[in-house]
């Protein structure tokens, strides 16, 4: 380990400066000298891997930190035989934290053969108290461990570990800054997530996000305008908008997302998640008109019960729903609607149960996300009487999962035939010879092809539709409208 003498540390600090982005980029140089210093030592390159857990705005978190790391000089590998890892967590599920703890078991061998590699831990989990407390005890492997309010303070914790060689924790409550234009360092050269908010002010019953993430705070209009016309200067050509809810954006999410969809070089974009309490007439109409925003909603049901709805606090009932999804497939032609699914929650019944079942057969998912209700320490569904038990779940589960395969089998077998515009993403990793990409509504499809078209919008004959993708080929030349 490479220590810094503490006299040339207190001078570094008292040079930094106070104000943000400019107090990280001052540390990322200083990192960065270390950096070398240690390569100079090893006489080789130092390696990083960042491993997400989470959802799309822990992935863009990744992005940022990756971002950061790059620019102290680190190489970054997708394997975990690394000089610095680094495990952005989550913890909607305690699933979740179940794979963190056994990984860092893992992790503690690798250290036992490269005793200088930096262990970091940041993200949602991080945001408990408990967890934090739990790493410090039996996890001392890790030596920097950060939450979901300072991700743009790797550099500073990072130089402080380096100068002291000691084990550095930084979690905040909250935060009402909003810290930008750090480097970033995206997965995707043809596509991008772009934060338009952070956090959640609605306190669903069973959830533990607005705990970890925090309040609600909705970034400026033309900071996300000028975020997005970056990326499109760089050759991004769909965005995806990412919020906890962003109908409850501050500045009109319609308005927001007709400007960026018409910013020069976009292409498609695509929005997460839309809460069903407040999805606007507007969106629709703006959806509708605007062809380069994707045809595809996410609108979590969670329960089709409405008392069960009433205790999670989702403010909607089934009716309200129902009435919603309607309105949507009859204003947005070939729209897919998908949703997230929770059975489970504490007190459901085979009844409650029956009515999710009835609101999917209704609306007819374009495809689902079911999960089991997860108890998470802190919120109220947690000390809600009557938890379900695990078989009872199990077989529910079950059925919940068959009848969503199956419609949405069914949903996917209605374009079959027809020819329709699909962005590639990337190579098959199962066979080289074909490409996959995405249709606007989001469904997969896989079509002969190369390298050569990853990041086109290409014309494809949806040949077979095969339950949840499609196998395709395409007919005209690239056409890049
Ligand atoms: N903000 C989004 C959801 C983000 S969390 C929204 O409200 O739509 C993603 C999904 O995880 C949720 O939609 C929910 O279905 C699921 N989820 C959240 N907390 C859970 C818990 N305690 N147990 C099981 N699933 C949960
Ligand atoms: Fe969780 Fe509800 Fe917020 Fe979604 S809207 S993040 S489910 S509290
Ligand atoms: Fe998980 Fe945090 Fe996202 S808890 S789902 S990573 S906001």
């Amino acid at each position: 380990m490479y220590y810094i003498d503490e006299d040339i540390k207190q001078n570094i600090l008292a040079e930094a400066p106070e104000t943000e982005p400019e107090r990280q980029y001052y540390f990322i140089d200083e990192c960065r000298k270390i950096v070398s210093s240690i390569e100079e030592e090893k006489g080789r390159k130092l390696t990083a891997c960042i491993n997400t857990f989470g959802c799309q705005m822990n992935a863009k978190d990744s992005e940022k930190l990756c971002g950061i790391m790059q620019r102290i000089g680190y190489v970054m590998t997708d394997t975990e035989d690394a000089d610095f890892v680094l495990y952005n967590t989550c913890t909607v599920r305690e699933h979740a934290n179940v794979r963190v703890y056994g990984r860092l078991g893992v992790l503690k061998n690798s250290k036992d053969h490269n005793p200088d590699m930096i262990i970091a831990l940041c993200g949602c989990m991080m945001q408990e108290p408990d967890v934090v407390a739990i790493v410090k005890k039996s996890y001392r492997h890790v030596n920097i461990i950060f939450g979901t309010h300072n991700i743009y303070k790797l550099s500073e914790l990072l130089f402080l570990y380096f100068c002291e060689g000691k084990n550095q924790t930084e979690v905040l409550d909250g935060t009402s800054e909003i810290v930008e234009n750090l480097p970033a360092n995206r997965v995707y050269k043809f596509k991008s997530g772009v934060n338009i908010m952070y956090g959640c002010n609605n306190f669903c019953s069973y959830c533990i996000v607005p705990y970890v993430r925090g309040r609600e705070r909705s970034r400026a209009q033309e900071d996300i305008l000028n975020e997005v016309r970056q990326l499109a200067a760089d050759g991004v050509v769909e965005v995806m908008l990412l919020g906890q809810n962003v109908n409850s954006y501050a500045y009109d999410f319609p308005d927001l997302l007709n400007k960026v969809a018409n910013v020069p070089g976009i292409k498609r974009v695509r929005f997460m998640t839309s809460h069903p309490k407040d999805l606007s007439d507007e969106l629709i109409r703006v959806i509708r008109d605007n062809p380069i925003i994707c045809r595809h909603i996410h609108l979590p049901l969670q329960s089709g019960s409405s008392r069960v709805l009433k205790e999670m606090n989702r403010r909607y009932d089934k009716e309200g729903y129902l009435a919603l999804a309607d309105k949507i497939r009859k204003g947005i032609p070939d729209v897919a609607i998908t949703t997230d699914i929770i059975v489970g929650f504490p007190g459901e019944t085979e009844e409650d149960f029956q009515e999710t079942l009835d609101v999917v057969r209704k609306v007819r998912f374009d495809s689902a996300f079911t999960f089991i209700y997860s108890k998470r320490t802190g919120t109220r569904a947690a000390s809600m009487p009557d938890q379900v038990p695990k078989d009872i779940v199990d077989d529910r589960f079950n059925r919940l999962l068959a009848l969503v395969t199956e419609i949405g089998k069914e949903q996917t077998d209605l374009y079959e035939g027809r020819t329709m515009d699909v962005l590639v993403e990337g190579i098959n990793p199962k066979d080289p010879a074909y490409v996959t990409g995405r249709l606007s509504n989001n469904s997969v499809v896989h079509l002969k092809g190369d390298e050569s078209l990853v990041g086109q919008i290409v014309n494809v004959r949806l040949d077979e539709a095969k339950g949840f993708y499609y196998i395709g080929t395409i007919t005209d030349d690239v056409s890049l409208s």
